[in-house]
């Protein structure tokens, strides 16, 4: 695929300022995907409602739910890549992701009918306080289910965890994320 035709859908569900998973974020989307300009979802600036179980999505390619949620659909649909990130919160992804993440089964439905949405490539930037065993772990399991619900190939060698944020100062553990994009070897 000629590369500036990629279509790049960014979500970002830190509710942080100047969050580290959104500066991170920024940092890669500037080294892998430098001449795309991303449609950009700013998840705590844009209030979802919860999935209510309704069940119409599993009869109607739509959701009940009228919010900006529609909007996000053709997003989600059009992307041929979605990265996507977060603060870990309680070893999981933050509120604003996983009201967002459930609205998806909207394709999960879909996916059961055989209506497949366009092949894409998920990624994910994380970051956390703490640093402990299998610290990523829920967060990734749920990112792996929301990206093969929505027809994403999850890319592990791109995305980025950053741990131990706590222990540095928002200067230090900017300094550490962009080590980190620098050292991530895939160009
Ligand atoms: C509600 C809440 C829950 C958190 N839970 C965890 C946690 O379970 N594990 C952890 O390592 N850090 C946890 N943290 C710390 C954040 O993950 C950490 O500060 C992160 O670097 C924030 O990223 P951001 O700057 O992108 O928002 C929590 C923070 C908050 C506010």
């Amino acid at each position: 695929m000629d590369a500036l035709k990629i279509k790049l859908l960014s979500v970002y569900s830190s509710p942080r300022e100047n969050s580290l998973s959104g500066y991170t974020h920024k940092l890669l989307v500037n080294k892998y995907f430098p001449n795309i300009k991303a449609d950009e979802i700013f998840l705590s600036k844009s209030p979802i409602s919860p999935c209510s179980a309704c069940s119409f999505c599993s009869k109607t390619d739509q959701c009940s739910i009228d919010d900006i949620m529609k909007e996000y659909y053709k997003l989600i649909m059009e992307a041929d890549v979605i990265t996507v990130s977060f603060p870990l919160y309680f070893s999981t992804v933050p509120a604003q992701l996983k009201l967002f993440i459930d609205r998806a089964q909207l394709f999960w439905e879909m996916k059961k009918r055989n209506e497949f949405v366009k092949k894409k490539t998920g990624i994910i930037i994380a970051a956390a306080g703490n640093n402990y065993n299998d610290m990523f772990h829920c967060a990734e399991k749920t990112m792996r289910h929301f990206f093969k619900t929505v027809n994403a190939e999850y890319n592990k060698e791109y995305s980025v965890f950053i741990s131990s944020t706590d222990d540095y100062s928002s200067e230090e553990n900017k300094l550490r994320a962009d080590k980190l994009i620098k050292k991530t070897s895939l160009d």
